[in-house]
């Protein structure tokens, strides 16, 4: 498969490759997994924000991941499409297998090179590790043009020992060396030197594109991945909302868009359109059902508020001076009103695709018939109602359950009860329960229904837009036999959203339980 990706062969010297590594690095965060459906939405999203490069899983980590890999590979046709793997032969194989449909096919292989891991996690040597490197990048060479080479832990790797490998490896045709701050252990000044070290020492390296990994445990993400850049990186491993490992990965949405802002200090450019940034941050938070932090630079709810009277009196004056970058180039929804009670199904489905939303991935009859609904209830109704809508459609398919009807009673005086009507597998059951309040009878109602009883790790409630007929958004995280899965749902009634948003994580937890175990991902 020869490369033939425009990115490789056109890009200039001011151009910083973005790839995003959310559907691998990203889903490796508690809470995050996704199916191949949702994968696949948010790999069109990145096709729509014009990344460059998507890592879309590891082929080799469960049968679960090769499909997502696979159907992702096959689907896109802009981005260079990859997986990662390890220097096994299998893993190399089944990367190689999983992204063979990929308009752009890539592999990323990776080992760890700082003595730490060679001694108490590999338990090699570091001649063994440049011999696995090297036999995986020419095993993968044989058949792809397309070959990313990572030295994991690279932050704390002697640097003479990972010069050596990276002039093997370039040797041996991989075409970007990665250096991961694995543990987000690095500091901005030192990190751009770790990179300018390597350009100079490694023979060949003038040949490669050098890509920046940062973890953002020490709040650094973004800051060591710009002083790469400065240093001679041109290709930037992120992921949107900064998900990942741990404290996660530098954030997509921070770090295109300090380049942009800083471009008159950084030079530099990247392809992405920024306008889906905002559209790829909602559709993400609503997948994995973990809400937006509200002071998340870029996408959080407060990114561009200005509560101090001084502020709002400038920003009034001139949104110059106080906002260094536009909310509109970021995609976020102006909030003013868009549709209403009078709005037909053409102007909805457009809206939809002015959102970001695919119309393809959600039931548009029914959507639309929310909206209708809503239009009754709520006065105004603003492109955040719309998105939550057009989402809560998209979680419904392909359910073992379906919440049919919800009828609660409670007062001052009596216990709250609940009756829940759901489809289990086809069929329609009803059962009621007592609890502490209307969502704990509620949920219990569908525990019973469902014959789940997850642990319940987090719920949390959101009201999309102001007012008290506003769409409620509940988030919720559910555990069971060591399995953490997410939920959420929208609804104009709270208790209606909280019964969706249990849903939609037991119809998570039911499908990853059927779905085969992921193998350990430690080793060579
Ligand atoms: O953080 C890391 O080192 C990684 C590698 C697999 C690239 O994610
Ligand atoms: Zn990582």
């Amino acid at each position: 498969m020869a490369n033939s990706n425009p990115v490789m062969v056109q890009a200039g010297d001011d151009y910083v490759r973005i790839f995003d590594t959310t559907l691998r690095d990203g889903e490796q965060a508690p809470g995050c997994t996704m199916n191949v459906e949702e994968k696949l939405a948010i790999a069109r999203q990145l096709e729509r924000l014009n990344v460059d490069i998507i890592e879309a899983g590891f082929a080799a980590s469960s049968p679960g991941d090769f499909e997502s890999v696979r159907r992702i590979a096959e689907t896109l046709t802009g981005p260079t499409v990859l997986s990662l793997s390890r220097t096994r032969e299998e893993d190399v194989d089944q990367a190689l297998r999983a992204v063979e449909k990929a308009a752009h096919p890539g592999i990323h292989i990776f080992i760890a090179t700082s003595d730490i891991h060679l001694k108490y996690k590999l338990l090699m040597t570091r001649e063994d590790v440049l011999n696995a490197s090297t036999w995986a990048v020419t095993r993968a060479r044989q058949h792809l043009d397309y070959i990313e080479f990572s030295c994991e832990d690279a932050s704390r790797t002697d640097w003479d020992f990972m010069a050596k490998i990276c002039t093997e490896v370039i040797r041996a045709g991989a075409r970007i060396i990665n250096l991961p701050d694995t543990t987000g252990h690095s500091i901005p000044e030192e990190h751009g030197q770790m990179f300018a070290y390597m350009r100079e020492h490694v023979e060949g390296a003038d040949k490669v594109i050098w890509s920046a990994h940062c973890h953002n445990d020490l709040g650094l993400g973004v800051a060591n991945s710009l002083a790469a850049v400065r240093n001679g990186a041109r290709q930037i491993e992120c992921t949107i909302n900064g998900i990942g490992e741990r404290a996660g990965n530098t954030s997509m949405e921070e770090v295109v868009m300090a380049l942009k802002t800083r471009k008159d200090l950084m030079g530099m450019r990247t392809g992405v359109n920024t306008r889906q940034i905002y559209p790829a941050s909602r559709l993400l938070s609503q997948i994995i059902g973990q809400p937006v932090p509200p002071n998340k630079p870029i996408v959080g709810d407060n990114a561009f508020a200005h509560e101090a009277g001084i502020h709002q009196d400038g920003v009034l004056k001139n949104k110059l001076t106080y906002e260094i970058m536009k909310p509109e180039d970021i995609g976020i929804p102006s909030n003013k009103l868009v549709l209403g009670k009078h709005s037909g199904r053409h102007g909805f489905i457009n809206r939809l695709k002015e959102l970001g939303v695919d119309a393809d991935t959600i039931d548009i009859q029914k959507a639309f018939a929310a909206f209708k609904e809503l239009c009754d209830k709520k006065k105004i109704v603003y492109d955040d109602d719309i998105l939550a809508l057009a989402n809560e459609e998209s979680r419904k398919t392909g359910d073992f359950f379906e919440l049919v009807d919800l009828k609660v009673t409670s007062s001052t005086k009596t216990t709250p009860h609940a009756e829940v009507t759901m489809r289990v597998e086809g069929a329609e059951r009803t059962a009621d329960a007592t609890g502490d309040g209307m969502v704990d009878a509620c949920y219990k109602a569908i525990y019973k229904l469902t014959e789940l009883n997850p642990t319940l790790e987090r719920y949390s409630v959101k009201g999309i837009t102001g007012g008290t007929d506003a769409l409620g958004e509940v988030s919720c995280l559910v555990r069971e036999d060591g399995m953490t899965v997410a939920g959420q749902g929208a609804h104009s009634d709270i208790v209606t959203a909280s019964a969706l948003a249990l849903v939609n994580a037991l119809n998570r937890l039911k499908t990853r339980a059927q779905a085969p175990a992921r193998r350990p991902s430690e080793g060579p």
